[in-house]
């Protein structure tokens, strides 16, 4: 399991490259709507930048911001031309449409990353088209079945068969996928994003996710503890006071 971080601020990349322990870069529209206002282009390059400089081989998702297939043809080519990366993925979110332009896409060589899976079967049929990752999104998935303003849709769902109970679970939809496309697509992989707190890092990889992507502002919590606070002091008074 690798660990990817998942923003689009520099100085978090930044933090987290030169560290070692992530092997990637996830951004999105919004995470991008958060920094300040600039250049689309010039941001990016700045990504790129700071993988050359601490992690070359470094993945990177950029997302298209269309549902327009052509559009989405067209930045995934602009993406590819402007960014060179060896690592680069085009992320484009799942769709009936977006499937035809994953193929193509994935036909002409490009690494696409279909993202905004929320199902078993969106993740399958991703992979099917040619998707080299799909992009699980484990904090959605469960809001899906949890929050009242989704009930309706939801219970509309299960009513007609198209989902189960479990359907809203990420940790049944997670191994799930990981079931299927090991023995059908070996080639995708799967990145599991929406990470609301330290332990669903953990669960998305026990469930099976060859990658997680989190948010730079859990990473304390899953460095720090206390018990390990308390014996590196220990050690360390121990030793200063042998050396007297
Ligand atoms: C992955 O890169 C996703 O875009 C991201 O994790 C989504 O997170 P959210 O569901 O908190 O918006």
């Amino acid at each position: 399991m690798k660990l990817f971080v998942d923003t689009a601020r520099l100085a978090d990349i930044e933090d987290a490259l030169k560290r070692g322990f992530v092997r990637g870069v996830t951004t999105n529209p919004s995470l991008f709507a958060k920094e300040p206002k600039g250049n689309f282009n010039e941001h990016i390059g700045k990504i790129v930048e700071l993988i050359k400089q601490y992690q070359p081989d470094a993945h990177l998702s950029v997302e298209v911001f269309s549902k327009d297939p052509q559009e989405i043809l067209r930045q995934a080519e602009t993406f590819q031309e402007t960014f060179k990366h060896p690592q680069l993925s085009i992320k484009v979110p799942i769709g009936w449409d977006e499937l035809e332009v994953i193929r193509k896409l994935s036909r002409k060589g490009f690494s696409v990353n279909c993202t905004c899976n929320m199902s078993v079967s969106q993740a399958l049929m991703a992979a099917a088209a040619g998707a080299s990752f799909v992009s699980l999104f484990w904090g959605r998935i469960s809001d899906g079945g949890t929050k009242k303003n989704f009930a309706q849709q939801k219970n509309e769902l299960i009513k007609k068969g198209a989902m189960k109970e479990e359907d809203f679970d990420p940790a049944y939809v997670v191994p799930a996928v990981r079931s299927l496309l090991d023995s059908s697509y070996p080639d995708t992989q799967i990145i599991v994003g929406s990470i609301r707190n330290g332990t669903d890092v953990i669960a998305a990889g026990l469930a099976g996710a060859h990658i997680v992507t989190v948010p730079p502002k859990f990473f304390p919590d899953m460095i720090l503890h206390f018990k390990t606070d308390e014996v590196v002091g220990q050690f360390l008074k121990d030793f200063e006071n042998w050396l007297k």
